[in-house]
């Protein structure tokens, strides 16, 4: 075991936040800014054990121990400063490099693998952009927007050669083998090929650094009007979009004490070369609450700017309401918010460009702080252009809404001050109002918790099965994967032309089924391979006959079929018609192949919708939880690699 390098430490103290480190030992109650409890490491009655989430510490006022999360950690499991760093690295996830080979190093391999494909293709990148003759669109288009070669050079830019192999080739040359080049995000595969192709052609390349510069993703912007203006690298094993800044590993070197976020790429590279270095743009999803604690490390102020169409200042108000409400729930990080107007509906970049750096300085001088932005807001959006009339009912409950969103007093008090005399009414009445807006906003958030909290706990039990079900079964089908499986009371009756398909192939095999070296134990299709009851069961019967010798597989299950629907039609009809046309194909191989390939389709689409539900689940869940959905469509994906390379393979 080497010596753990600093930037990992950081990692594991951002990730560890002290608040869920100590709440696994100690029962916490919050009071003002910190938490309370009894000290782990005295005895004592009354909390004298307090946790101060925005230091990031916890100090006991009894017994005086206090310190970071590693510090707590060395305390109470008793281990060396090293060993409480790994075990903290193990529970949140961060991963130490390690110099000896085991099973658990093999995903940092591959990550360590995907970190030198970028690499690799950010330099192929930067070589096509300077090559005569390849290049030449690239720096035209570059040149036309203005792009100094300090500043090309600065944030790495390249240009992807219109080529669908270009880099594949050299890389593959290189000794980068299919799976980990696919792996790298900036790959698709060819459904006619099965090879992977590249996925930027004939743009220009904007390397994602993370905050140590290792570069994780790319974006890519057309050099012309073709569409998409941007393409960028999906979420891969080392990038997780929402839990990046693009340039913050520049911007973080400033030491400033504001961050200005901007939308664009292009938007952050001009505020940089403008000199204002402390700028990082979003990276094309709306603003994360991830990405706000990110710039809670670095920084006590964050100017926003947003697009100042429709679209961009929708985006302000999700944007604020989500911050907002993070920082209630935070009691103790104070990061100040303002947002920024550029005037005339410019974006930064080409305000900059048209009236230089000096000017914008006043933009970002002028940017409101988030209270008396939504002051301007709700009095714009309710006064009619034309008469200047206000709106006054419009304008009281956007106020109060917005007055109800504010983290302190403070904040809606100055709201409701500005507010009451275009309201004819008294500051402390329309307080007053704000208040009951937030009690009633808490109420409904209080009954939505306690919702999401049961339905947490249910796909708590559910995740475990999944879970279970892949240690033992590692490349077979996860059999808990559709969770959601109704009771047989209200029959669903449905299934998918290929569902019926399958299920006939299977009758129509019968015990060539198991005698076949092309199918495997786990390519027998079971019951929740399937989305409707009637199939449901008649799988399970099936399974209950089969027992891999029987020939009149058909004849033996159709007395089941009578009572049945499928699609509101009898069962047995649909499935007879789907029977005979499987029997046509005589052929014991080409029949396996059909129904390899059907099995395969059906489950892929299994796999679909479950890691749709837990990207969905992950966004709202805790650290911990995260982590195991994490590892869980880690295996999702693993198993449907499989799954696609085998399709290739038929
Ligand atoms: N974006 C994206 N995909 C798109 C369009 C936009 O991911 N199809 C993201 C990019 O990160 C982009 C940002 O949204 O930088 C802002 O988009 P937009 O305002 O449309 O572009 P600009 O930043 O103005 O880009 P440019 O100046 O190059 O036209
Ligand atoms: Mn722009």
């Amino acid at each position: 075991m080497g010596l753990i390098p600093d930037n990992v430490i950081d990692e594991v103290l951002t990730r560890a936040d002290i608040e869920s480190v100590v709440g696994r030992y100690v029962l916490l109650k919050r009071s003002g800014g910190n938490l309370w409890g009894l000290c782990p490491f005295h005895s004592e009655k009354t909390a004298s054990f307090s946790v101060n989430p925005a230091k990031n510490i916890f100090h006991c006022f009894g017994c005086g121990k206090g310190g970071n999360a590693i510090k707590f950690i060395m305390e109470i499991e008793h281990l060396s400063y090293p060993e409480a760093i790994r075990h903290l690295a193990g529970i949140y996830g961060v991963d130490i490099p390690e110099t000896g080979y085991s099973a658990d190093n093999i995903k940092k391999e591959e990550k360590e693998r995907v970190k030198d494909i970028l690499k690799e293709a950010a330099k192929f990148y930067y070589k096509a952009y300077n090559d005569e003759n390849i290049g030449k669109p690239a720096r035209d288009y570059a040149a036309k927007r203005g792009l100094t070669k300090q500043t090309l050079d600065n944030f790495g830019i390249g240009y992807s050669p219109i080529n669908w192999s270009a880099l594949y080739d050299y890389l593959n040359k290189k000794g980068y083998t299919d799976e980990e080049l696919l792996n790298s995000g900036i790959f698709k595969k060819s459904d006619k090929t099965n090879k992977p192709y590249d996925l930027f052609r004939g743009r220009l390349m904007f390397p994602i650094f993370d905050l140590y510069g290792n570069i994780v993703a790319f974006g890519g912007r057309s050099l012309g009007d073709e569409m998409p203006k941007y393409i960028n690298s999906p979420d891969s094993l080392v990038y997780n979009k929402q839990n990046h800044l693009y340039a913050l590993n520049f911007a973080r070197k400033e030491q400033s004490k504001q961050l200005i976020v901007v939308e664009g790429y292009m938007d952050a590279i001009a505020m940089h070369s403008a000199g204002f270095k402390n700028t990082v743009a979003a990276l094309g999803t709306s603003f994360t609450d991830s990405q706000l604690k990110l710039c809670s490390r670095f920084a006590e102020e964050v100017i926003f700017f947003f697009d100042a169409d429709n679209a961009g200042q929708k985006a302000a108000l999700r944007a604020i309401r989500m911050m907002m409400d993070y920082l209630k729930k935070l009691t103790g990080i104070n990061i100040r918010i303002r947002i920024a107007k550029v005037p005339d509906g410019k974006d930064p970049d080409e305000y900059i460009k048209t009236n230089g750096a000096e000017k914008f300085k006043d933009v970002v001088k002028n940017a409101l702080y988030v209270e008396d932005y939504l002051l301007e807001r709700a009095k714009n959006d309710n006064t009619d252009p034309e008469s200047g009339e206000l709106d006054r009912g419009r304008y009281q409950k956007d106020i109060c809404t917005y007055g109800s969103w504010m983290n302190d007093e403070i904040k809606m008090s100055r709201m409701a001050g500005v507010a009451a005399p275009l309201l004819g009414a008294t500051a402390q009445a329309v307080m007053n109002q704000m208040i009951k807006f937030q009690q009633a906003e808490d109420k409904k958030q209080e009954q939505m918790d306690s919702r999401a909290l049961e339905r947490q706990r249910r796909e708590d039990i559910d995740r475990r099965n999944v879970a279970e079900e892949f240690e033992d079964a590692d490349n077979s089908m996860p059999s808990e994967v559709v969770t959601e499986r109704p009771a047989f009371k209200k029959v669903n009756d449905s299934a998918t032309k290929e569902e019926v398909d399958l299920f006939a192939y299977a009758l129509s095999l019968g015990s060539a089924l198991a005698k076949n070296d092309r199918i495997q134990k786990t390519d027998i299709i079971r019951p929740d391979d399937f989305s409707g009851d009637t199939l449901r069961e008649l799988v399970k019967i099936f399974l209950n006959i089969y027992d891999g010798r029987n020939e009149t597989l058909f004849a033996k299950m159709s007395d089941y079929f009578s009572r049945l629907t499928i699609n509101g039609m009898p069962a047995e009809d649909i499935i007879l018609k789907a029977v005979e046309a499987a029997d046509k194909c005589a052929d014991v191989h080409v029949k396996s192949d059909m129904y390899l390939a059907l099995l395969l389709k059906v489950r892929e689409s299994i796999i679909n919708r479950e890691e749709e539900r837990l990207m969905n689940l992950r966004g709202s869940s805790a650290p911990e939880d995260k982590k195991k959905i994490d590892e869980m469509l880690s295996r999702l994906s693993d198993y449907k690699l499989s799954l696609r390379n085998r399709i290739g393979e038929l």
